[in-house]
C-alpha cells in the first residue's frame, strides 16, 4: 500500500501511513526504536520506546538486520557501534544534540593530558570520536553506578554535562571528580526560579526532574530548605520517569524535562495529571524526526549512519563497559 503525498505534509499521519511503515519494516527486516522525546505518532509506531540506555541495550541484541533509530544522531551512532554489521538508519541525519557539541575528541584529549591517570566517564550524549577517547560511558540512568565502579583513589573526568556531573558528585560524595562545563540548551533553560514558582503554586504535586536540568541542583537545595518536600522530588532518567509514573499515588506530577516525555507518562498512568514545568522545553533535534521522514527512511533506506571502524572499535569498549555494569540501581533520590 502506498501513502499519498499528504503523508509528507505536516498533517497527522493516518492509517495508510501506519500500514506502510509497518509493512516496509517487515519487508526490510527492520526494528524501529524511538526515544521518549520523539513525537507521539513516532513513539506509537515504534517497536520499542525508551531512554538512551534501554535503547542501546536493545540495539545491541536486536535480531533485525536494520535498525531505524528515531532519536538524535549520537544515539544512532551508539546503535551502530554496538551492532556494527547491521544497517542503522536515522530518519534525518541532521538531528544533532547541542550537548554532544560541547566537547570534541581533541578537547577531551587535551583535558586528559592535564590529568594523567584519570578515568574518563562520558555521557552517552557525545560523538563516537569522543566515546573512542573515553574509558567508560554512562547515561542519566546509570551515571552514579558508573562513577561508583571506579576505584576511589582514581581521579575522574566527567563530561560533558555539568548538571548531571554535579548531581553524580553529590550522590557519590566524590571529591576527585572534574566536571566539563557543557550543557543542553533545552534542559539548562528549565531554571530554578521557574521551578520554585511552579512548586509553590502546586504544593501537592510531585516533581520529576531530569538530571540534565539547570534546576536539578536548585531543586535539591529547595528540598533541603523544605520549600520542595524531599520525598516528592525525584531526579530521574527518562526511563526512570516512566517507572515512577506507573507507581505514583500523586494526583499531579510536575515534569522538568523535554515535553515529549509527557506522552509515555500519560500512557504509564492515565489517572495522573503530568504537566511540564516549562512547556517551551522542546528539543528541535528530536522533533526533526517526523512521521513523513520515518516513512522516507524505510522507503529509501536513508539516512544511513556510518562510524569509521577504528573509531567504532575503540568506542565500543567504553559503551560495553557501561552495559556490563548491569541494570541501574537508581538515578537519584
Ligand atoms: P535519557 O538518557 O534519560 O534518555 O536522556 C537522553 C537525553 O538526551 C536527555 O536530553
Ligand atoms: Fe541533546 Fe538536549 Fe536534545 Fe537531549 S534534549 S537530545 S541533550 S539537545
Amino acid at each position: 500500500m502506498n501513502a499519498t503525498d499528504s503523508t509528507f505534509s505536516a498533517a497527522a499521519p493516518d492509517a495508510a501511513w501506519r500500514d506502510e511503515v509497518r509493512e516496509l519494516a517487515r519487508q526490510r527486516d527492520a526494528v524501529i526504536l524511538a526515544h521518549n522525546y520523539q513525537l507521539p505518532e513516532v513513539q506509537d509506531i515504534a517497536d520499542h520506546v525508551g531512554d538512551s540506555l534501554a535503547l542501546s541495550r536493545i540495539a545491541a541484541t536486536a535480531d533485525a538486520s536494520v535498525i531505524v533509530f528515531c532519536g538524535v544522531h549520537f544515539m544512532a551512532e551508539t546503535a551502530k557501534i554496538l551492532s556494527y554489521d547491521k544497517t542503522v538508519l536515522i530518519p534525518d541525519e541532521r538531528a544533532g544534540c547541542s550537548l554532544a557539541e560541547t566537547i570534541t575528541a581533541d578537547q577531551l584529549r587535551a583535558w586528559k593530558a592535564e590529568h594523567p591517570g584519570a578515568v574518563v566517564v562520558s555521557y552517552d550524549n557525545t560523538t563516537a570520536a569522543v566515546k573512542a577517547a573515553t574509558d567508560i560511558c554512562c547515561t542519566s540512568s546509570n551515571a552514579v553506578d558508573v562513577v561508583n565502579s571506579i576505584p576511589a583513589d582514581r581521579e575522574v573526568l566527567f563530561c560533558p554535562d555539568q548538571f548531571l556531573g554535579a548531581h553524580v558528585q553529590r550522590l557519590t560524595g566524590r571529591e576527585n571528580m572534574h566536571i566539563w562545563l557543557g550543557e543542553c540548551h533545552v534542559h539548562a533553560g528549565i531554571n530554578g526560579a521557574e521551578l520554585r514558582e511552579r512548586v509553590l503554586a502546586e504544593p501537592e504535586a510531585e516533581l520529576f526532574i531530569h538530571p540534565e536540568c539547570g534546576c536539578a541542583t536548585s531543586a535539591l537545595y529547595l528540598a533541603g530548605m523544605g520549600v520542595v518536600p524531599a520525598e516528592r522530588t525525584k531526579i530521574l532518567s527518562t526511563g526512570g520517569m516512566v517507572t515512577a509514573a506507573a507507581q505514583t499515588t500523586a494526583k499531579k506530577v510536575l515534569v522538568a524535562t523535554e515535553t515529549g516525555m509527557i506522552h509515555q507518562l500519560n500512557k504509564a498512568n492515565p489517572l495522573v495529571i503530568f504537566e511540564p514545568v516549562n512547556s517551551a522545553a522542546v528539543c528541535k533535534y528530536m522533533k526533526m524526526i517526523t512521521p513523513a521522514k520515518l516513512l522516507r527512511a524505510l522507503r529509501e533506506m536513508r539516512d544511513e549512519v556510518d562510524v569509521p571502524r577504528d573509531i567504532a572499535d575503540r568506542a565500543r569498549l567504553s559503551v560495553e563497559r557501561m552495559i556490563a555494569l548491569g541494570a541501574p540501581s537508581r538515578t537519584g533520590e
